[in-house]
């Protein structure tokens, strides 16, 4: 019997070993731990993620400070916002919630953001200390995706590990976190030829392509563990909307695990983002003045 994840129950586990370090926080400091979120512009999903996200800071006693702006912010004006909050002493962490409009250089203003408060893991620096196994912030998603796969996984070792999506938010950084611990790693993408067949080599699957129910039940080896990352909304036989994950997983009887979707990787991102938010709190006030190189 395929064993379901659940993720909820994991995030609640993590959340709730946080409360204790934000109050001791708190308790030293006089304020807790800060995350700002920017949000700009009216996408739909965005703004379920963000309320999600203020949501769960709120249940620990994380403080959280929303930063909303129209869609025709300019780019100069969110330089600007990230400059103020680089500086500001009581912002531990800051999240600008993407996709940003089209206007506005992604790349830019994620590179804009003081890598010690990149709660996102999105930072050149931070997807650079990824990459060579010297740990800065991890992205969230990734993260939580390996939290799920340690609690099944005895021995990462040689165990063949297929990646489905190669993006920057949770292909790359999960393939490269699972290649730390010694998987074979494949990543595929769209272009990818005889996708099913590479799908049932996998002993651990992590699937994040954006494509409901793309991946189908005899594409999985039996006894293979499956993550599924995909939010996407559809709308169920009765037309009302629905959301579905990347996986077909009413066929995944014959797996080991699988992630539902909702209640699988989601809950575990905000978990995540929670832990990274007084992990940088506590780094960044443990940090004494900079020593100038430079005399003079
Ligand atoms: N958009 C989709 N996923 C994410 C995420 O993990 N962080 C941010 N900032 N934006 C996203």
């Amino acid at each position: 019997m395929v064993e379901i994840i659940s993720g909820t129950a994991m995030a609640a586990t993590i959340t709730d070993s946080l409360r204790e370090e934000v109050s001791l926080f708190a308790g030293e400091h006089g304020y807790p731990p800060t995350l700002a979120v920017v949000l700009v512009g009216d996408d739909p999903a965005s703004q379920i993620y963000v309320r999600r996200k203020i949501g769960q800071c709120a249940k620990i006693g994380l403080r959280s400070i929303e930063h909303r702006f129209s869609r025709d912010l300019s780019e100069a004006d969110l330089l600007g916002l990230i400059a103020r909050l680089n500086e500001d002493p009581e912002v531990h962490g800051i999240l600008v919630q993407l996709p940003l409009p089209a206007h506005i250089d992604s790349h830019m203003i994620l590179d804009a953001i003081n890598p010690l408060k990149d709660v996102d893991g999105f930072h050149p620096v931070n997807v650079g200390r990824l990459s060579i196994g010297n740990r800065g912030l991890l992205p969230c998603t990734p993260m939580g995706c390996m939290m799920l796969l340690e609690s099944l996984v005895v021995d990462f070792r040689g165990k063949k590990a297929v990646v489905i999506g190669k993006s920057n938010i949770v292909g790359k950084p999960v393939a490269l976190l699972l290649l730390e611990r010694e998987c074979t790693v494949t990543v595929t993408h769209r272009y990818t030829e005889n996708l099913p067949e590479i799908v049932r080599t996998a002993d651990i699957l992590v699937v994040a392509a954006g494509s409901p129910g793309l991946v189908r039940g005899d594409w999985v080896k039996p006894g293979a563990i499956v993550i599924d990352v995909g939010i996407n909304r559809t709308i169920d036989g009765d037309g009302r909307p629905k959301i579905v994950g990347d996986v077909a997983f009413e066929e995944m009887d014959h797996a080991g695990a699988v992630t539902p979707v909702p209640g699988g990787v989601g809950p575990m991102t905000i978990a995540c983002l929670l832990v990274n938010t007084v992990k940088a709190a506590t780094t960044l006030n443990s940090h004494c003045e900079p020593i100038s190189l430079v005399d003079g």
